[in-house]
């Protein structure tokens, strides 16, 4: 079966044309992954203003669709178009819906609407046909951070999620109020790594001082910035990353627009550091009291080198016989492949939708 997807859910206008094979564990051959960024539209308001991202993906569209229908060398007939319709911001969505439903209506292709965070979770199962149920679901994104208990596909129990900031939200607050520009994931990654580490790992075998990353008696030990890990020890899988970023404007006000220049790596590897204790802490623990076998993790903010690298080790660790997956990085950020295989797996199970009936919706959960 030949897929065309289309996302367009937040910044990144994406088409991805797929071929998949198989049913209940399908394989699936990339033929064209296509994604344009709209960061230098958003950049100088340090966020993304949704009627600029909505015009910029209206604009965009028939490029990417030209351009992935050039790379994907077709030589039969898509027999499914799958769109992103939730949750997200709603003028994005709408111009990747309007833009999906005029391609069917002319073509007469069959349709499908794709939930967003479905597809975060699908992208592990790109080539992966030994994932076992139930599956714990980590999904960090720039909207989204969420504790998911996958039981089959379609069927999902959600077990906890942040009660206000996402944690990429944080990534990007914290980059806007350090002057470091838009998005704030990669470029408060990059001056974490600036920051000397000596081989910090997530694990009990050395003592972990205060500020979590510095075992005692190294040289970063004497002086540190010591930032609040939220929610931590709670009972419940949810999460909070509004007071971690407040907790970074008042140590920023403390210390003066001087200093905080000059420390810049040490604030952000700390920062970075407390969302990897908080999500590696709760994701532990929601797969010991579920006692899955399989993690997949998802979302733009998986894309951190430092959460992936500290997620592994934790898990090998402590859990020696859980499969940790997490997609390459080019599909944790936004993209259209998983939106097809999303729309692939929703297909088999309950068919085409009818076109007229798909519409946005910026708040539709799993
Ligand atoms: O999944 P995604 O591409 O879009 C949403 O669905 O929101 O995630 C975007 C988020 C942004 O907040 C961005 O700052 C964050 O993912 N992000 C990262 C990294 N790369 C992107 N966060 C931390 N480290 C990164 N390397
Ligand atoms: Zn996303």
């Amino acid at each position: 079966m030949l897929i065309l997807s289309i996302e367009t859910s937040c910044d990144d206008t994406s088409i991805a044309i797929l071929e998949a094979r198989g049913k209940k564990r399908a394989s699936f051959n990339i033929l064209a992954n296509i994604v344009s960024s709209q960061m230098e539209i958003h950049a100088p308001f340090g966020g993304i203003v949704p009627h600029l991202a909505a015009r910029a993906h209206q604009r965009n569209l028939p490029y990417v669709l030209e351009k992935s229908l050039n790379e994907a060398k077709l030589k039969s007939k898509v027999d499914l178009i799958a769109v992103t319709v939730c949750p997200g911001l709603e003028p994005s969505l709408w111009a990747g819906i309007g833009f999906a439903k005029s391609l069917a209506f002319v073509s007469q292709i069959p349709i499908i609407g794709v939930n967003h965070i479905e597809g975060h979770i699908l992208a592990n199962f790109l080539n992966n046909k030994n994932i076992k149920f139930p599956a714990l679901c980590l999904v960090v994104s720039g909207g989204h951070t969420q504790l998911i208990l996958m039981k089959d596909f379609g069927k999902y129990e959600l077990l906890g999620e942040t009660r206000d900031d996402a944690a990429g939200e944080a990534f990007d607050k914290v980059a806007k109020l350090l002057g470091l520009g838009y998005p704030g994931g990669p470029v408060v990654a990059a001056e974490a790594a600036k920051f000397p580490i000596f081989n910090f790992q997530f694990s009990n075998k050395f003592k972990i001082s205060p500020c979590g990353r510095c075992p005692e008696g190294t040289q970063n030990s004497k002086f540190k910035i010591i930032l609040p890990r939220p929610m931590i020890n709670t009972k419940d899988y949810d999460f909070s990353f509004s007071g971690l970023k407040t907790a970074v404007l008042y140590l920023v006000k403390d210390l003066g627009v001087k200093i905080t220049k000059n420390l810049i790596p040490m604030i952000c590897a700390e920062f970075q550091q407390a969302v990897i204790d908080v999500l590696i802490k709760k994701t532990l623990r929601a797969a010991k009291e579920y006692g899955v076998k399989n993690i997949l993790c998802g979302g733009g903010v998986m894309a951190n080198k430092e959460l992936r690298a500290q997620l592994k080790t934790a898990i090998q660790d402590e859990l020696p016989d859980v499969v940790l997956r997490i997609p390459p990085i080019e599909l944790c950020t936004d993209n259209a492949v998983m939106t097809g295989i999303a729309g692939y797996y929703k297909f088999l199970r309950d068919g085409a939708d009818k076109i007229s009936e798909i519409k946005a919706d910026g708040n539709l959960k799993l």
